[in-house]
C-alpha cells in the first residue's frame, strides 16, 4: 500500500514510519511527505532519506484552495492511505469525506481522554497515574474517530510535561509503524 504522510514539523514519527518501511516484509511504503510548513525539519530529512516530498502553505489561500493542492499531491503519488504524524491543521470534512476511512493519525494521550492539545500537561494536572498514546481513524470530530491502538507510559513524580512527552515519544515510535502495517493490511 502507498501512503501518504503529513506533517507540521520535527517528524520523528515520520521519520519513524519511514525506517519500518524500509523492513523486511513491510506492507506499506511511503510514498510522499507533504507539510503545510516549507520549512519543517521533517521535511529534510524526508528528502535526504529519497522520499518524494510536497510543501504547500495554505497562506493567503483559502482553505479548498490549499486541501485541493494536498489532495492533488497525494493522488499524483499514487497515494491510497494518509498517515498523519504531527500534522497540526484541522482537515475539512470535505476533505475527510474525500478520504473517508483511510486516514489515520498519532495522538499523545490515551483517547478519549485529552483530545486536543497540552496532552502531557493536563495528564500531569489531573494527578494521572498513566499517559501514553492513541492512533486513531480521523474522522470530522477532533481526535475522535475509532481507536486502533494504544501505549501506556508510567508518569513519575517527578515527571514535567517535557519528561513525560519524552518517555511517550519513544513508544509513538513503536506504536505507529506496528497500527499503520496492520490497518494497511485490513
Ligand atoms: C507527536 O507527539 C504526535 O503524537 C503529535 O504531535 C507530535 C509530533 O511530533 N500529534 P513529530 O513531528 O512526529 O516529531
Amino acid at each position: 500500500r502507498r501512503v501518504g504522510i503529513l506533517i507540521s514539523g520535527r517528524g520523528s514519527n515520520m521519520a519513524a514510519l519511514v525506517e519500518a518501511s524500509r523492513g523486511d516484509d513491510c506492507p506499506y511504503e511511503v510514498a510522499l511527505v507533504a507539510s503545510d510548513r516549507p520549512q519543517a525539519p521533517g521535511l529534510i530529512w524526508a528528502a535526504d532519506a529519497g522520499i518524494a516530498t510536497f510543501a504547500q502553505s495554505p497562506k493567503g489561500m483559502a482553505k479548498a484552495e490549499y486541501e485541493a493542492k494536498i489532495d492533488a499531491a497525494l493522488r499524483d503519488a499514487g497515494v491510497e492511505v494518509i498517515a498523519l504524524a504531527g500534522y497540526m491543521r484541522l482537515l475539512s470534512d470535505d476533505f475527510v469525506a474525500r478520504w473517508r476511512g483511510r486516514i489515520i493519525n498519532i495522538h499523545p494521550s490515551l483517547l478519549p481522554r485529552y483530545k486536543g492539545l497540552d496532552t502531557h500537561q493536563r495528564a500531569l494536572a489531573a494527578g494521572d497515574a498513566v499517559a501514553g498514546c492513541s492512533v486513531h481513524i480521523v474522522t470530522e470530530e477532533l481526535d475522535g474517530g475509532d481507536v486502533l491502538g494504544q501505549a501506556e507510559v508510567a508518569i513519575l513524580p517527578d515527571d514535567t510535561p517535557e519528561s513525560l512527552a519524552g518517555r511517550v515519544l519513544i513508544e509513538e515510535h513503536r506504536l505507529y509503524p506496528k497500527i499503520l502495517a496492520e490497518f494497511v493490511k485490513r
